[in-house]
């Protein structure tokens, strides 16, 4: 075989790397690939974490996180620190996973030094640049730079085809988070935080910037009521770092007897989180690929989502940051059976497990 193809995995945040990570695995098996990993740590703690469990050693870390970093400074640093990177690596190809502020960076330092971008993840559209904020606007600067475009389904698919990239750079692969949730969910997993085994478990996670403010906190006031209501149910929120979530979730639920904050659990026991709670509460975007998935109903803080396709089967509904229309959608799957049932039927649209070995196949048919 001719010379070794060079493919630099770029990680920054905690779901790029948990959703990249099947890639690099796979990757590495690939004889024709010299897989290089390039670590933004665009999020410190949290990206360790999952590098830790999939055992990732990053080549290159640009250890680029700061305490309550602004958007365009962030953007700056790492444009700065990507130039030297890429003028060091020259890598044959780049893959970025998803819409955060590295992805959107990477995507534009690749293009300007005409370096092939692989994009994982691809096509996701509310149709509304502020919502999710910023993130529609990365994935859309994203795709019109990208070589390849991995969308998870059909609907993605065809987002992308409306916006006039050819069908042949579009490749259908459902999303590498279901590879990395069945490498995970069948293992022996221990949740690492005590719960009541006599309580139903309702898990929270909420970190969108556009919830920032008064939404956040409508949201934090919906938990506080559902759990002084509910003394039955105990509730787990581990709680994002971010300091614009993480005072307000701690001075209004701190107090509750049956409301556990806690920091952000590793990949695995969250796995474990997921698979124990009777529904889930989140503006995640991971989480709401993940838990129908397992048969876990969703509520989805988000007025807005990317991921229609488990809405359109019913096993998971929006209820946005509104604090009657929270409690209320809640209190109702807690109390109808029947509605609940509806929404626990375990379908998973965004993947079979196998998005990374369709994704190592594109790259190998390009390269080998
Ligand atoms: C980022 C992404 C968002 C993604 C989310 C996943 C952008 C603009 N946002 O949001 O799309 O959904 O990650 O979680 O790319 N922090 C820590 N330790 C950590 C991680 C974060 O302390 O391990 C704190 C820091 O103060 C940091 C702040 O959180 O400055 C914000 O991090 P940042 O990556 O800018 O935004 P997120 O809200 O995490
Ligand atoms: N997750 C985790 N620990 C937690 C909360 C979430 O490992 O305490 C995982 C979750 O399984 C999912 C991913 O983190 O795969 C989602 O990340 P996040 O919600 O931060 O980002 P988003 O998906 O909204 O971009």
């Amino acid at each position: 075989m001719s010379q070794k193809k060079k493919i630099l995995c770029v990680v920054g945040t905690r779901p790029e790397a948990i959703k990249m990570a099947p890639v690099i695995l796979a990757l590495k098996k690939e004889p024709w690939a010299d897989v290089r990993v390039l670590a933004t740590a665009q999020h410190r703690h949290m990206l360790d974490q999952v590098l830790d469990f999939f055992s990732i050693e990053p080549d290159i870390d640009l250890d680029i996180m700061r305490p309550n970093q602004a958007l365009t400074t962030l953007t700056a640093r790492l444009l700065l620190d990507l130039d030297d990177v890429l003028l060091a690596e020259k890598p044959d190809a780049v893959l970025v996973q998803g819409d955060t502020t590295t992805v959107m960076t990477v995507a534009l330092a690749c293009f300007y030094h005409r370096i092939l971008i692989g994009h994982v993840e691809a096509g996701l559209r509310t149709g509304d640049m502020q919502n999710p904020f910023p993130e529609e606007a990365n994935r859309v600067i994203a795709s019109k730079l990208a070589k390849w475009h991995f969308a998870p389904t059909e609907g993605s698919r065809q987002n992308l085809l409306r916006e006039g990239i050819s069908a042949d750079d579009v490749i259908m692969t459902g999303n590498t988070v279901i590879d990395a949730l069945l490498m995970t969910a069948s293992k022996e997993l221990d949740l690492g935080v005590q719960l009541d085994p006599e309580k139903r478990l309702v898990l929270v996670t909420s970190h969108r910037r556009e919830n920032f403010g008064e939404p956040f906190k409508n949201i934090c006031r919906a938990l506080h009521t559902l759990a002084i209501n509910n003394p039955d149910v105990q509730f787990l929120y581990p709680v994002h770092p971010n300091p614009n979530v993480k005072d307000v979730a701690y001075s209004v639920l701190g107090d509750v007897s049956n409301f556990i904050l806690c920091e952000p659990l590793d990949y695995a026991p969250f796995v474990a989180a997921m698979k124990h709670a009777y529904l889930i509460l989140t503006d995640s975007g991971g989480v709401q690929e993940e838990a129908p998935a397992l048969g876990k109903p969703v509520l989805v803080l988000r007025e807005e989502t990317e991921r229609p396709e488990a809405v359109e089967e019913d096993v998971v509904k929006l209820v946005g940051s509104n604090y009657e229309y929270i409690v209320s959608e809640t209190q109702r799957l807690l109390d109808d059976n029947e509605a609940y049932s509806a929404m626990a039927r375990g379908v998973s649209p965004y993947g079979d497990g196998l998005a990374s070995a369709r994704i190592v196949k594109t790259l190998s048919d390009h390269f080998c």
